[in-house]
């Protein structure tokens, strides 16, 4: 029960977070959305913990008048565009996300223009002008039934992330053009640690999201999205795994594998960057959720038409399932 006094952010002296949390959670009538990335304690508290698909269909069916989204930008965004008549706040309008920098809507209008026959698939780690601008919206759980869902003799413009792209063309056959963001996060691990780390462990799996780089993903058993890994922990017969992904999801993966030894994928760099863990994400606290959800804010305040125009290819995701 961490209480604390905390002038900077104006709480309360010795405010019992978790606690008051709750009440101001039933006192709005709020419901709690959090990613798999998300402080452990922040995790727990969630009424909703999930991927980013799993998410955005909770957001869709969210029938609270408050949303308080624990992720980043482009997640919470994405609620508001699905459930536009509730107040969507976030502890951090400032967590932001890479894949979603690496691509301005201007210059994906632009490759558009120059691809007149393209279809465009926008991975969901992208802002509301760039889903505006996309036939379609994918998230790692779906991308390969998204990608099936277009005629093979469809070209294909991929954004924004290329690792996951590349994935994909090499899952499917196809040849879609990609556009050339990535996760700062995923982009992190190192080839050569983790060969040296398989050698140490010969029993272990090694298991990766696909927003790795193709020379991590050659070495992966198993790649899949966040839900995916979840569910791989649980059932593999390997008693030690090796995570290349966010350490976030180390939490539930822990909790529903006790007994099985999760070893974090190693990075480059030092230790003391913790670079496999999301800063965005991160931005998030006990305290300032406390605070988003007593003042109601920050808000997530979307443009109408621009919301309508971005629901378009979010409607076609899930209505994919
Ligand atoms: P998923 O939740 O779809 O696996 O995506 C991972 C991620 O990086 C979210 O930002
Ligand atoms: Fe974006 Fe990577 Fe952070 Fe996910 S983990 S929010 S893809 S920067």
């Amino acid at each position: 029960m961490p209480t604390l006094a905390n002038t900077r952010l104006d709480l309360p002296p010795r405010t019992d977070l978790e606690a008051e949390i709750r009440r101001l959670k039933e006192e709005r009538n709020a419901v709690l959305l959090a990613h798999y990335y998300q402080e452990s304690e922040i995790q727990d508290l969630a009424d909703f913990l999930g991927d980013s698909l799993a998410l955005a269909q909770a957001a869709e069916k969210a029938d609270q008048d408050v949303i308080v989204f624990c992720g980043v930008h482009f997640m919470a965004e994405t609620a508001k565009i699905v459930n536009p008549t509730k107040t969507v706040v976030v502890p951090d309008l400032e967590a932001g996300c890479s894949l979603a920098d690496s691509c301005p809507p201007e210059a994906l209008a632009e490759w558009k223009a120059a691809h007149p026959e393209y279809a465009v698939i926008a991975y969901i780690n992208c802002t509301a002008g760039v889903k505006a601008l996309a036939d379609c919206i994918c998230t790692s759980s779906n991308a390969e039934r998204v990608v099936a869902s277009f005629p093979e003799d469809q070209p294909i413009l991929f954004v924004p992330d290329r690792n996951l792209g590349a994935w994909l063309n090499k899952k499917t056959g196809r040849d879609m053009k990609l556009w050339q963001g990535t996760c700062i996060v995923h982009e992190t691990f190192s080839e050569r640690k983790i060969l040296d780390l398989r050698a140490e462990y010969p029993h272990a799996e090694f298991i990766a999201h696909p927003e790795c780089e193709p020379a991590i993903l050659r070495h992966a058993d198993f790649i899949g999205s966040t839900t995916a890994l979840l569910n791989h922990v649980k059932t593999a017969d390997a008693d030690e795994l090796i995570v290349g992904t966010e350490t976030g999801i180390l939490h539930q993966m822990q909790r529903l594998a006790p007994g099985k030894r999760l070893i974090a994928a190693p990075f480059e760099g030092e230790e003391s960057c913790r670079c496999n863990e999301c800063p965005h994400m991160k931005l998030n606290t006990l305290e300032k959720l406390y605070l988003c959800l007593r003042d109601l804010k920050p808000e997530i305040v979307m443009d109408e038409e621009l919301r309508k125009a971005a629901r378009v290819p979010l409607d076609r995701m899930l209505a994919l399932g």
